[in-house]
């Protein structure tokens, strides 16, 4: 097998699109400090490139969780592989993730990071895929809502590929042999 990635969501248009959030994100705080907190390792290009379109003052962070391993279906199980560097109570918390698709992955990440008494705590992610959900997740920003099809680039991944595309695309798997 080998795989084709088509151009879902173009670098203008992601990139437009960070711009526009960045702005209401930023309305939002505005006289406040946000605390970013980036889901590793999908979650980094677009923490990245939205964190360059805030003007409220940025603190930054990483947590590392993954539910997907190398498979394209989640495993629902999700495994904390890094924690936060610094505690975040009191703070006003921004969790940036790449995409939401069953939902476990930031039900399991919000209901944790609740508990450390933040001042105050929302979800911003790149994609959604609403269609998917097993869980139920409060999103408040959304980049795209996109249909039910497996996407890479923009931080997300095939087996730990394509993760450096600019742009969002679906993997096409074909068959060698059909060639
Ligand atoms: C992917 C993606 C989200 C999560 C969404 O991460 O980056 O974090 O799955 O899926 P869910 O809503 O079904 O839980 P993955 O586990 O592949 O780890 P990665 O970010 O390191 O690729
Ligand atoms: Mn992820
Ligand atoms: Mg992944």
């Amino acid at each position: 097998m080998s795989e084709k990635v088509r151009v879902l969501i173009s670098e203008e248009e992601v990139e437009k699109r960070i711009c526009e959030m960045g702005k209401e994100i930023s309305e939002y705080y505005k006289g406040e400090e946000v605390h970013l907190v980036s889901v590793l390792r999908g979650g980094v290009f677009f923490t990245c490139q939205l964190a360059k379109r805030l003007s409220v003052p940025v603190s930054l962070d990483f947590m590392s969780v993954s539910s997907y391993g190398n498979d394209t279906k989640s495993s629902g199980v999700v495994k904390v592989i890094k924690d936060l560097d610094d505690a975040i109570e009191g703070k006003n918390v921004l969790v940036v993730e790449d995409i939401v698709d069953s939902g476990r992955t930031l039900s399991y990440l919000l209901e944790n990071l609740k508990s450390r008494k933040p001042k105050s705590l929302r979800l911003c992610t790149l994609l959604d895929k609403p269609e998917c959900r097993v869980t139920d997740v409060h999103v408040d920003y959304t980049g795209f809502q996109i249909p039910d099809e497996f996407v890479v680039g923009y931080g997300l991944d095939y087996m730990q590929h394509y993760r450096n595309f600019p742009y969002v695309g679906v993997v096409e798997l074909e068959d060698e042999a059909a060639k």
